[in-house]
């Protein structure tokens, strides 16, 4: 029998960030350098598996204390040959004044509307932080996008046709996503997920195609998993914590009903 090497086409994923979070089993409280050595690592492993043509979709976050760690995370990511073709800024929670928002728009109403959940930052130093990075990196730093994909409608019309690339009432969307979080209500199975919004949107953007493979090297409770599900595609995850695994699977076989679904979403 041959043994078939596996490639994969998208990974979406998020490690822990390294900020003494409470895992299951997972203790994430790593030396600083041990920890950018072990995501190096990973960097370094995923290169063998993912195809020439593919996207690795890492999201991370700083801390007002030490704003810098995903960038020397990205850093270690170039030294192994990524190149990073796109930041996508992830935006969890945000406020619209009255005075930047057209008379025609409904927002218009309220002299201020937050939309998002908002955890705060108890600091006179620091500012709330409301956003996340999605690096998305590629080995050639060409890899053509599907943007419309995840692409949003003119609100002025008449730019359809005035360019050249305006073909239909689509334009690209930008790197400014903005995916709110969802209130819980019940238990939560596991302290740090991501809305399965993330993981399909990258899926989406980086092109669907067939017999394609996204794999998600720290999967959770699965909601790589499941934006794989929705969108009829193939998946492979790793996760170190049993528990988690027990609740993805749930998760995935319907047994369980699907965590953060919009059911669950008090704004
Ligand atoms: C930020 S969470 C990912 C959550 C996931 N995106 C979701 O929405 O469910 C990081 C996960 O990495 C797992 N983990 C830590 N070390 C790991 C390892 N060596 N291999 C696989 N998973 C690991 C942790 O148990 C944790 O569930």
């Amino acid at each position: 029998m041959r043994n078939e090497q596996l490639f994969v086409d998208t990974i979406v994923t998020s490690p822990p960030y390294n900020i003494n979070k409470e895992y299951g089993v997972y203790r994430d409280n790593k030396e600083r350098n041990d920890y950018l050595s072990w995501l190096g690592l990973v960097a370094q492993a995923s290169t063998s598996i993912l195809k020439e043509d593919g996207s690795f979709f890492l999201n991370i976050a700083g801390r007002p204390i030490d704003p810098t760690l995903p960038f020397h995370v990205a850093n270690r990511f170039l030294d192994f040959g990524y190149t990073l073709q796109n930041t996508i800024h992830w935006i969890k929670s945000i406020s619209f004044d009255r005075d930047d928002i057209g008379k025609n728009n409904e927002l218009y109403e309220n002299e201020t509307t937050s939309i998002g959940h908002f955890k705060p930052i108890i600091s006179d130093r620091y500012l709330s932080d409301l956003q996340e990075y999605i690096f998305h990196f590629s080995k050639t730093g060409n890899v053509k996008l599907d943007k419309l994909s995840v692409g949003v409608k003119y609100q002025d019309k008449s730019n359809i046709g005035r360019w050249k690339s305006a073909t239909q009432d689509k334009r690209d969307r930008g790197n400014v996503w903005f995916i709110p979080y969802p209130t819980i209500q019940k238990e939560r199975p596991h302290p740090a997920v991501f809305p399965i919004k993330l993981p399909e949107r990258c899926i989406k953007l980086h092109g669907i195609k067939r017999n394609m493979l996204v794999y998600d090297p720290f999967m959770g409770i699965g909601s790589t998993a499941l934006a794989c599900l929705r969108l009829g595609i193939d998946y492979i995850g790793t996760e170190i914590d049993p528990q988690y695994i027990k609740v993805a699977e749930d998760q995935i076989s319907g047994k369980m009903q699907t965590y953060l679904t919009r059911n669950d979403i008090e704004y």
